[in-house]
């Protein structure tokens, strides 16, 4: 494997970019606020436990091996963008990937959630982590390029799929390192992003390094949109997101958008966060559902994209009520050029495929 780097950015010669992927997708075109035919349609973890045929690969391999395999992590990417005939298929893959490179041994633990062996509490953890081994998540762009490869060939309607590569955000990221999990009050991540000075710029700055040489390892290999997700900042006022947050997160989009490809900026419970959100720079804001569709874009001067923003539990509403929330999302968006139409935060496990089905369908038939 190449090891050979200019700056932090990595040569890609490995990798074979796929240039024409995503070029005419309504998708792409919603991102950059151009005018679509219909609203492009996606769902934030459209491939998971709800969905029986992920389940059945599930049944054999663990996360990671599905993570860690680019012929089955391709499966089940295209396994859920076809057979829920959406505008985009987002790259099987998890959050957490970069923490091995970096030198953080993590596991999934069930009914618990990801559980990190030794989280980052001093600066000298912080010092000893990694940021020169981010080849090592090559596999994920294998993935990549194997279902850029796939839907290489525009659909029957003409329209190319989308393909969505993703990272964390800095601060979403650092939580799990420092808290060696999930969290309800980020108590210990706080706790070093207000006390200490050192510790939470290094790592801040490592992860910034890294999920920018992963972006544009995805981008080279096909992925014409990169996800950022962010979906714990909701946990900090506009200040400290202001203080903390928004610089290297600013730096981290600038630096993918300049690789040529649109950023979705995704958080959840962000609705006083959004204009800052909007300082980053990003082509487009992923909106949770606690936030009118209009009244977040107003707060964002109509000035960049917006994804969402359904609440995913509406899934498991009469049918009635589901195409009410669906049709009222969609007059809120009053067919404005920039919205893409997905959940608010991701598809939970036992949620009913045709529940999802019918959302496209709905979708689909409103022009
Ligand atoms: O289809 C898709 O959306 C792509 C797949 C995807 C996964 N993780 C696979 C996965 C994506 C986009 C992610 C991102 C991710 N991972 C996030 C951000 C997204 C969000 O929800 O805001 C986060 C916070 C993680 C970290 C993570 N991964 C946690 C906290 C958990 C455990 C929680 C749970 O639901 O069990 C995971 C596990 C995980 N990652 C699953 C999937 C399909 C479910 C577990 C499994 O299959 O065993």
């Amino acid at each position: 494997m190449l090891r050979s780097k200019i700056g932090s950015q990595i040569k890609l010669s490995t990798i074979t970019p796929n240039p024409a992927a995503g070029k005419g997708s309504r998708f792409l075109r919603a991102c950059l606020r151009q005018p679509v035919d219909r609203t492009p349609v996606w769902f934030l973890r459209q491939a998971g436990r709800y969905m029986p045929e992920y389940r059945a690969v599930r049944s054999h391999h663990s996360l990671l091996d599905i993570c860690r395999t680019p012929e089955i992590a391709a499966e089940v990417t295209i396994t859920a963008a076809e057979r829920l005939r959406v505008d985009a298929a987002i790259i099987f893959a998890d959050l957490l990937l970069p923490l091995t490179p970096m030198g953080l041994d993590f596991e999934f633990v069930a009914d618990e959630g990801p559980r990190v062996h030794a989280p980052i509490r001093t600066a000298a953890q912080a010092r000893a982590l990694r940021t020169d081994r981010t080849e090592d998540l090559l596999y994920v762009s294998r993935a990549i390029e194997k279902v850029a490869a796939h839907f290489a060939a525009p659909r029957s309607d003409g329209d190319a799929l989308g393909i969505i590569g993703f990272v964390g955000a800095p601060f979403t990221l650092a939580s799990y390192m420092i808290e060696g999990g999930s969290s309800r009050n980020y108590i210990e991540t706080k706790k070093l992003m207000y006390e200490d000075s050192q510790t939470w710029p290094i790592l801040i700055d490592k992860l910034t390094t890294v999920l920018a040489d992963y972006a544009a390892q995805q981008v080279a290999a096909g992925a014409d949109v990169i996800q950022v997700f962010d979906s714990w900042a909701g946990a900090l006022s506009p200040t400290d997101y202001r203080q903390y947050v928004l610089a290297p997160t600013t730096a981290l989009i600038q630096r993918i958008r300049a690789l040529g490809v649109a950023v979705i900026y995704f958080g959840v419970d962000t609705a006083s966060l959004l204009p800052a959100m909007r300082e980053t720079g990003a082509d487009v804001i992923g909106l949770d559902w606690r936030v009118p569709l209009d009244h977040a874009w107003r707060t964002l001067n109509h000035a960049v994209a917006v994804q969402g923003n359904l609440d995913p539990i509406t899934l498991f509403a009469p049918e009635a009520v589901l195409r009410a929330r669906v049709a009222e999302i969609l007059a809120a968006a009053a067919r404005r050029p920039g919205h893409i139409f997905n959940l608010g935060h991701g598809i939970v496990p036992n949620t009913p495929v045709d529940a999802v089905l019918a959302v496209v369908h709905q979708i689909k038939s409103t022009l």
